[in-house]
């Protein structure tokens, strides 16, 4: 064996082991986290007179975690995150003020775990101003902002009919749409040659993100790998073809519901949650302009050569078109309400 051989053997056995050991280390971390919550909740039922003096260092960790209290909503979220998209796209155009947190994968699993009081891993987040509620999914925050129209103004945009939320609800139920979507880029860039793919993962991981959280990701990296690697079982070929199949098959009910002509998905006078949602998930697959600063740039970013054909593919498609009007059109505007 050649000399550079060696090396690059080490390498990749260094490699491999740090993941194992970084991997090992978060799920420590999580468990420990978790019986941390288990504990504090039972405390504060037992003993609600100490559970004030429990709570108010919490109220310490918290604003140590996701920086202080504020006057509005806080959103907490992963940056680049589809779901987390649909939820600041849907605030936004009802002009409903938030405060954005952004957490780094791995980090998301803690502050998560810790605001939803264990049930929960996932961003996005909302605490909502001023009764403190935590809306734990991206559908329980348009819920949230529908229920606040409601209430306000008589009628709701986001969710105008029963279909339109039962819509959006299966775009971005647990292991739906959505998270098919986010697999199949995953696997793009899992097996694009050498680790090249995985380390540009990395850097949108760390865009957004708080300074000590960026220095510190790279270390956990190696593990996240291994997690997302297990759980999403993104190297696989079968896996992803399930996926992609997912996909389609809301690609093609959007494809055909649009056919008519009609401007939104469910024939709405303007766009609702329905649309949102099926916007900002989908936006991986066609990485609209507006969006350069999530994931990646379609002109300006080097992609593996597989996903930059699917994204070319689904641009053409009515529903990528769809998607790329709504981006371009209707992502800043606000409802005059
Ligand atoms: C949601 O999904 C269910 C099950 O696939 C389907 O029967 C239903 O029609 C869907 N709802 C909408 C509004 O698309």
């Amino acid at each position: 064996m050649a000399m550079a051989d060696v090396r690059s053997w080490l390498q990749s056995l260094m490699r491999e082991a740090f993941g194992i050991l970084a991997f090992v280390y978060i799920w420590i971390a999580l468990m420990v986290w978790q019986l941390y919550i288990i504990v504090y909740t039972k405390l504060s039922t037992w003993f609600p007179r100490t559970s004030a003096l429990i709570s108010s260092s919490v109220r310490w960790a918290h604003s140590l975690i996701s920086g202080g209290n504020t006057k509005t909503h806080v959103l907490i979220t992963m940056p680049f995150s589809p779901f987390c998209e649909t939820v600041r796209w849907a605030f936004d155009m009802a002009g409903e003020p938030y405060d954005e947190r952004s957490v780094g994968p791995i980090f998301h699993y803690f502050v998560s775990l810790f605001q939803t009081l264990g049930s929960n891993r996932a961003v996005p987040i909302m605490i909502t101003h001023p009764d403190h509620r935590v809306l734990p999914t991206s559908h329980a925050c348009l819920r949230f902002l529908g229920d606040l129209n409601n209430e306000r103004f008589g009628e709701d945009w986001v969710f105008p009919s029963r279909d339109a939320e039962e819509f959006e609800m299966n775009l971005s139920a647990d292991d739906s749409y959505g998270q098919a979507v986010m697999r199949c880029v995953y696997h793009y860039f899992f097996t694009a040659k050498e680790d090249d793919g995985k380390k540009q993962l990395l850097q949108v991981c760390k865009k957004g993100i708080s300074k000590w959280q960026s220095v510190l990701l790279p270390f956990l990296w190696p593990g996240y790998e291994l997690i997302i690697k297990l759980s999403l079982k993104v190297d696989d070929q079968v896996t992803f073809k399930a996926n992609i199949e997912q996909v389609d098959k809301t690609w093609d009910k959007v494809n055909q519901l649009l056919s008519d002509g009609r401007k939104y998905i469910l024939g709405t006078r303007q766009a609702s949650g329905a649309d949102i949602a099926f916007a900002a998930l989908s936006y991986p697959l066609i990485l609209p302009t507006e969006m350069d600063g999530g994931l990646f740039s379609f002109s300006k970013d080097p992609l593996p050569p597989r996903y930059r054909k699917e994204v070319e593919r689904r641009r053409k498609s009515a529903a990528g078109r769809f998607v790329l009007r709504l981006f371009k059109e209707e992502r800043h505007i606000t409802f005059q309400t």
